[in-house]
């Protein structure tokens, strides 16, 4: 049988294998999909074994997007922007195409709630790794505007400069993000993980119709709480819909076949 694994670390509380069992079953492929914990020194190795004891792909998460992006022969344009690899493919001739489904996965479940990204003006807050990851997709997507707002001015900067021949990128500190009537608010920091909301004023989202948090847990997120007090008609979403879109997105690009996400979002979200 087929033999897909998602490798990360912490890698027990993975939805992914359950994800994708759903997903083989709905679209009838018949494939295996395990959880493999690499040592935090041995990706590489553990990703290389995996592949030459006849893998066929993998999903890479925490900590290893970056190990990834080296380990693959070659890269999707997508995974080049992010910096990071998600996704890993084996072609026919054994190489390792490496892709990035994180942004994509984004988009569709943005789109999935019915939010107008053509024309938007967005504000991303957070300029790390996941916030890298979307800001082409969303451009793609057709958003106007994309401001990178993060507590450390000088990594927005960077990044809106790394994207400024895409599209309108510009970057800011969270006390100095300008209020441009933002229809899109997009939280990509870690900070719903500690209960934490980032520092900026709530005049940012006054005119702002939906707000994404990438994080979800069983409860509200602490950002979309801090959104949903300052204004009540904000749509609000958190990532565990990126997280099945971006999945299926690599289930797409490894079998050929689209998932039906809706049902499996079900499942998961319990
Ligand atoms: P990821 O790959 O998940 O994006 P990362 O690259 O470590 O992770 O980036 C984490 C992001 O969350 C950064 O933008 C970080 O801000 P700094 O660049 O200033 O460190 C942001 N972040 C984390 N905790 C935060 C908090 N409590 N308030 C605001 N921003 C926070």
């Amino acid at each position: 049988m087929d033999k897909y694994a998602v490798f990360g670390n912490p890698i027990k509380h993975s939805k992914s294998p359950a994800i994708h069992a759903q997903f083989a079953q709905q679209c009838q492929q018949q494939l295996e999909y395990e959880a493999i914990l690499a040592p935090e020194d041995a990706f590489i190795q553990t990703a290389s074994t995996f592949f030459a004891q006849g893998g066929c792909g993998a999903n890479v998460t925490l900590p290893f997007k970056e190990q990834a992006f080296a380990f693959a022969d070659t890269l999707t344009e997508r995974a080049k922007l992010a910096g990071a690899v998600n996704t890993l493919i084996k072609q026919q001739d054994g190489s390792i195409t490496g892709d990035n489904t994180d942004g994509a996965g984004l988009v569709r479940d943005l789109m999935k709630h019915q939010t107008k990204l053509e024309g938007a003006n967005v504000l991303l807050i957070g300029a790390g790794g996941a916030a890298k990851g979307c800001i082409y997709p969303l451009l793609q997507a057709g958003a106007k505007r994309i401001v990178v707002t993060n507590r450390t001015e000088s990594k927005a900067l960077q990044l809106a400069e790394q994207f400024a021949s895409y599209g309108e990128v510009t970057g800011c500190g969270l006390n100095n993000t300008p209020d441009i009537g933002f229809d899109i608010v997009i939280n990509s920091t870690s900070s719903s993980i500690t209960g934490e909301v980032p520092d900026v004023s709530p005049t940012v989202i006054t005119s702002c119709l939906v707000a994404y948090d990438m994080f979800y847990s069983d409860q509200q997120t602490s950002f979309l709480g801090w959104v949903a007090q300052h204004n009540q008609q904000t749509q609000l979403i958190d990532g565990i819909g990126m997280l099945v879109e971006q999945a299926a997105e690599a289930f797409y690009q490894w079998r050929g076949v689209r998932p039906d996400t809706s049902e499996t979002f079900r499942l998961i979200r319990g």
